[in-house]
């Protein structure tokens, strides 16, 4: 979703902007703007499209000066052409703002500001903001934001530039994420960690309704009331090599091929020589997990691993429906948020419900720092490094693995899980990253099969237990960066309504991880080659014969326990979607309509 970035130090801001908006490309965007004060004048070039088109407005004219702030619009309010563009100006120019969120009462605020008089340009709520600070300022931004930020609702980041304050930089937020990197004799300001690591590690996340005021060699926080603050910087692990490509076409392969070290990682990061850490508090009797999108598969896995491994109720839910939804307090409750950035609206709201409820609330986050973080208590962390793809890999891998930890230590606690089988699990998940290597050194097969099958209209994903839940992830992977319409269905379901979509050569993949139910799936996979269908049976190696008796074609990784099956055979189907994607030439990380960090409702 929308990126924002700033800079005020010494040096030529609009390479330094330009840089750190390709940074943010893959939060996805439509359109790009930059504004730096030139000569104590605020000078604006923004387009529709992708920044390499702003670079060329800017290669063409370029802007002198060593403040600015900059801006990937990702269209909420207007369509995304050059006019609705970030940054915004008030009718006079003098004020320039860039912004992420939402503006909820933009419409009534409107209303006031034409009745005074203000011109609007364009479609947006943004520029009711620039307007709107600008009828407020008397020679003091910090009194003019404080005043707006009370006048706003709804959820916003925003970086404002004043020219009768050309030395400085403000920026507030509320819902919507910002850090300030703090350099040497110079401060830079994103809406994630990766757009500022080539310049700093050290790095300022500030809180809702927090005022930043940064100048050249300072930093200073105040409250919406005016009281300064004096939070402390964090010193951030990630060096900037993690967020580039290194090598391969994409960072979706890269982080596919992240994956075994992600993996260790997480491991080790949970499990030292004196065994595994408590990860949940207390000894909850019911589980839940609210996430989204492949957030809420990896939650699926979850619910499974705490019923099998700590004979617990558990489920997953779909963020933006339990928030909406009817709850009903229970004594002994744990909700787990899950969240690759941290960041996602729906699943902050979810969580908010779930602790006004009166649950134990606890986060499954990969980003240290994010809300989502900093709002609960007991935060866990993936340990996946940045994830710059849209499409999710690493970050479901780690999430999956660290719910399976997390399902252990509970079971070890309450005396349902032996000692000997989580030393089992432990050794086996200790084995994982090598066969995830040798999984992934062959993927020639996927690309010949993606290469003959690029023209499909409909595929099919199915499985049944644990394997629904790597299905719907699979499927999710398709659709998103193929756009290939795909089904994802529990193999029993088939028959009670989608079979009807089967036709001559639709592709149907059966993921089969679990000896008990291996029959009953083979036997739904056979039902579709009777109406047409091309079967695959996904499988570790030990079910190969029994699937190649079924399934036109058998994809096998290597034998592992039942429970760590779910971590390897998701590698060939992510490998799977990102050669489909690659054969029909979609961009790959940035794939259309979508936006890595969702922080809007
Ligand atoms: C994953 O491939 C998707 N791009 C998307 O479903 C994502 O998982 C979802 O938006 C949740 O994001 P989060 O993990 O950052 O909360």
């Amino acid at each position: 979703m929308c990126g924002i970035v700033g800079y005020i130090g010494n040096q030529e801001a609009q390479p330094i902007l330009l840089d750190g908006l390709r940074r943010l490309e893959y939060r996805g965007y439509d359109s790009a703007g930059i504004a730096v004060m030139q000569q104590q004048k605020i000078s604006v070039r923004k387009c529709a499209g992708r920044i390499d088109k702003l670079q060329q407005l800017t290669d063409a004219s370029p802007l002198h000066g060593s403040i600015g702030i900059g801006h990937t619009r990702w269209a909420t309010h207007g369509e995304p052409t050059d006019l609705n563009a970030h940054p915004h100006t008030d009718v006079k120019g003098d004020i320039a703002i860039v912004h992420n969120g939402i503006i909820e009462n933009h419409a009534a605020l409107r209303r006031h500001l034409e009745a005074q008089g203000c011109v609007f340009v364009s479609q947006t709520d943004t520029e009711v903001v620039a307007h709107l600070i600008h009828t407020l300022y008397r020679g003091d931004m910090m009194a003019a934001l404080q005043q707006a930020i009370r006048m706003l609702s709804g959820s916003y980041a925003l970086a404002v530039l004043c020219e009768s304050e050309p030395d400085v930089l403000y920026c507030v937020r509320l819902g919507s994420p910002l850090v300030v990197g703090v350099g040497q004799g110079e401060m830079f300001l994103a809406s994630d960690i990766p757009a500022i690591l080539p310049h700093t590690r050290d790095v300022l996340i500030l809180e809702d309704r927090e005022i930043a005021v940064l100048k050249r060699g300072s930093i200073e926080v105040f409250d919406d009331l005016g009281a300064r603050k004096t939070p402390a910087p964090l010193h951030v692990s990630w060096d900037a090599a993690a967020a580039e490509k290194g090598g391969f076409a994409h960072f979706m392969l890269k982080e596919i091929f992240e994956q075994p070290d992600a993996v260790r990682k997480t491991l080790s990061a949970y499990c030292g020589p004196d065994g595994l850490q408590e990860m949940l508090p207390g000894a909850p009797d019911l589980v839940n997990f609210i996430a989204c999108g492949t957030a809420y598969h990896a939650g699926m896995a979850g619910a499974y691993y705490f019923a099998q491994l700590a004979d617990t109720e558990s489920a997953a839910h779909i963020a933006s429906e339990y928030r909406y939804r009817k709850l009903f307090p229970h004594a002994n409750e744990a909700v787990v948020a899950i969240s690759q950035s941290g960041e996602t609206a729906d699943t902050l709201a979810a969580l908010r419900q779930a602790m006004e409820m009166g649950a134990h609330t606890a986060a499954l986050t990969n980003t240290l720092g994010s809300t989502l973080d900093r709002t609960v208590s007991r935060s866990l962390l993936t340990y996946a490094g940045p994830e710059i793809a849209v499409a999710s890999t690493k970050a479901y891998i780690t999430q999956v693995e660290t719910l399976l930890l997390m399902a252990m230590d509970l079971g070890l606690r309450k005396g349902k899980l032996t000692r000997e089988r989580a030393k089992e699990l432990l050794d086996g998940l200790a084995k994982l990253p090598e066969k995830m290597e040798s999984l992934l050194k062959n993927q020639a097969y996927l690309q010949q099969y993606c290469d003959r099958h690029m023209h499909e209209k409909l595929m099919f994903f199915i499985g049944r237990g644990m394997d629904h839940s790597l299905a719907m992830e699979a499927a999710l992977k398709f659709k998103e960066i193929s756009y290939l319409p795909c089904e994802a269905y529990a193999a029993g379901e088939l028959k009670h309504g989608p079979i009807a979509l089967i036709n001559n050569g639709t592709p149907v993949i059966a993921i089969c991880t679990q000896e008990s139910l291996l029959e009953k799936t083979l036997s739904n996979l056979r039902e579709t080659k009777a109406r047409g269908a091309e079967t695959i049976c996904v499988c570790p190696q030990r079910f190969a014969e029994r699937a190649a008796r079924e399934a036109d074609i058998v994809w096998t990784v290597p034998d592992a326990d039942e429970l760590l099956l779910p971590l390897l055979v998701m590698l060939p189907m992510q490998l799977l979607a990102y050669h489909m994607a690659v054969a029909q030439g979609r961009d790959v990380d940035k794939p259309r309509n979508l936006a890595k960090s969702v922080t809007v409702e």
